[in-house]
């Protein structure tokens, strides 16, 4: 029978015996993949496990430093690295949703090799790789081995891609990762966070990207997942988030016309995210986000909420 704490038992056994005294290398991203697995990781070998823990100017609102302190509390060895630069200057001009995460894939895997080559002799890379991925990745565009490979098919590959893989959630679903968390004592709101892209806002900023427009919607969608929580809707809805749309529109404010940005509010229910549904929020909610905006985020002027379901829409908007 298949129990959080037999697995963790288990679990942290097998890695003991696995990498012995070797030092570990992880990518934490502030999702609950990568976290449990650093936590597994952590109680086998403690110091021994190095986590990088990168900034792409993408995430959330006070996500890098909030996340961050929530893992050093957690005891865990990690280092918080900020490349927000990077990403915004190798995203400079781009519009192209696809282009947009080659940009930000390229970078990532540039940063990552920067800081595993500073770890001396490190043997093994840790990944938060749970069940469905694997099966994605075999019957899927070759994965994400795939996907790193082609952003480097000039100069070799990265260091970090020879080092010996360990994935100590390949095994397991998404809720058992939840339950293997919670066993483990780690935070109930980080277990319980909503999915979240790895290109992160940008491809909820509909055209390219600036640091101001990133800074506009980290507003826009603090109020929004904010209010879920405030209101006790957070966990009644499987992804949230906001969109900034490349379009202005006229408004009134006081006597003064103005002609600023418009946001789109998605909110789905789903399982997997291969289907979803827009999650029927109260209006009131609606209502009272809506002035929370328009009020406090200079520049937009405008919110309308996403009544799309997938298919044929999809989740995201890029
Ligand atoms: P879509 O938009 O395809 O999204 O309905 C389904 C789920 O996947 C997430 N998503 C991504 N996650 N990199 C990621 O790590 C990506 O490029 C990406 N695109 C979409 C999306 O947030 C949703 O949970």
């Amino acid at each position: 029978e298949w129990t959080p704490d037999n697995f963790v038992d288990a679990t942290v056994a097998e890695i003991k015996e696995k990498v012995g005294n070797d030092k570990v290398v992880l990518g934490l991203s502030g999702g609950v993949d990568s976290t449990v697995a650093a936590v597994l990781l952590n109680k086998a070998i403690g110091e021994n496990l190095y986590c990088v823990f990168v900034n792409n100017g993408l995430l959330r609102k006070d996500e890098f430093s909030s996340v961050l302190k929530q893992y050093e509390g957690m005891g865990l060895n990690v280092k918080g690295v900020d490349a927000s630069q990077q990403f915004y200057n190798e995203l400079k001009g781009l519009s192209d949703p696809e282009a947009k995460r080659k940009a930000i894939g390229k970078v990532f895997i540039d940063v990552f090799d920067q800081e595993a080559n500073l770890i001396e002799d490190v043997k093994w890379l840790a990944q938060g790789t749970i069940y469905p991925d694997v099966i994605e990745s075999v019957s899927a565009d070759g994965g994400p081995s795939a996907t790193i490979k082609s952003h480097h098919n000039v100069g070799g590959l990265p260091d970090f891609m020879k080092l010996k893989i360990v994935e100590p959630l390949r095994m397991i679903f998404k809720d058992e990762v939840r339950r293997a968390g919670a066993a483990m004592g780690i935070d109930k709101n980080l277990l319980g966070r909503h999915p979240f892209p790895g290109p992160g806002l940008a491809i909820r900023i509909l055209g390219d990207i600036t640091p101001e427009k990133v800074a506009m919607l980290q507003e826009v969608d603090a109020i929004f997942i904010n209010g879920l929580r405030e209101h006790g809707l957070y966990d009644k809805v499987w992804q949230a988030g906001a969109i900034l749309l490349p379009v202005q529109s006229v408004g009134v404010m006081g006597d003064e016309r103005t002609y600023e940005k418009a946001v789109a509010l998605r909110a789905v229910e789903s399982t997997d995210g291969m289907t979803a549904d827009w999650v029927n929020l109260p209006y009131e909610f609606l209502q009272k986000v809506s002035n929370d905006i328009i009020n406090k985020v200079k520049g937009v002027n405008r919110v309308v909420y996403d009544i799309s379901s997938k298919p044929p829409a999809t989740i995201e908007w890029e």
